[in-house]
């Protein structure tokens, strides 16, 4: 159920059942040879989708820029400062809480952005507490979720990908986006298979190291029907997680 996608009278039934709501977060970043710039975006926003219908909960717009200054040595790639995303956050929280949301379910495409939504929770929580006070039944939250957390998708990645999976532009993201956008799959020969892992400073740094903008992965070995498998994997575990935050009271 896409906000977006609802008249305003819609909106205000769901507020008569619901005070939860999830936004996607991604980032527009180079994913290597094979993988769109949009991917950790693009990812955020087809688990949000499942989850929303899983859980017959309202989707929000995507934030789709996220933290990427590591990544400006490659065409294409945008990056925000974090004042900005934290801006931005706080911006799209309490619009939404002026109508009477509650609880704000971020769902994360990028690990980039986790310490950036960390602080702009307690930005959000400074203003929204300072505004109505210290009321318990009033209570704003705020939670972040990376569509990749949880046992069973470690465990899934493992068994799928072993150690190609890598740390950036990693086989089982690219695959998520291969699912989700069959229309964009991109062949692309990778030398070496497997990139190498390692530690970068600034953007050059990065790009010196991992020329072609993996970091220990070989997302070659990605597939639409792999994909799938971590779609069905990380929906159910986020609904999970979803259905119990919305119905926290304590
Ligand atoms: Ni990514």
């Amino acid at each position: 159920m896409l906000l977006q996608h609802q008249t305003w009278q819609e909106i205000e039934t769901y507020l008569t059942r619901s005070k939860g709501i999830i936004l996607p977060i991604g980032s527009t970043e180079q994913h290597g040879p094979n993988g769109l710039i949009g991917t950790d975006a693009i990812c955020a926003e087809v688990i949000a989708r499942g989850v929303g219908e899983a859980a017959d909960a309202l989707v929000g717009p995507t934030i789709g820029v996220g933290i990427a200054v590591h990544h400006m040595g490659f065409a294409g790639s945008m990056t925000v400062r974090p004042s900005t995303l934290i801006a931005i956050m706080h911006d799209y929280v309490l619009s939404l809480a002026r109508h009477g949301f509650r609880r704000f379910f971020f769902i994360n495409g990028h690990g980039g952005n986790i310490a950036t939504c960390q602080a702009a929770f307690a930005e959000i929580y400074a203003e929204f507490e300072g505004a109505v006070g210290l009321r318990r039944d009033d209570e704003l939250r705020c939670r972040l979720a990376n569509w990749w957390d949880g046992k069973a998708m470690s465990v899934l990645s493992k068994e799928v990908f072993g150690d190609d999976e890598g740390s950036h532009a990693t086989a089982s993201e690219v695959a998520l986006t291969q699912f989700a956008l069959p229309e964009t799959i991109k062949q692309a020969q990778m030398d070496p298979p497997r990139a190498p892992s390692g530690r970068f400073h600034g953007p050059a740094d990065y790009r010196r190291r991992f020329p072609d903008g993996r970091i220990g992965s070989n997302p070659s070995l990605a597939t639409p029907e792999k994909g799938k498998r971590f779609y069905e994997t990380s929906v159910p575990e986020l609904v999970k997680s979803y259905t119990s935050f919305v119905g926290e009271n304590a």
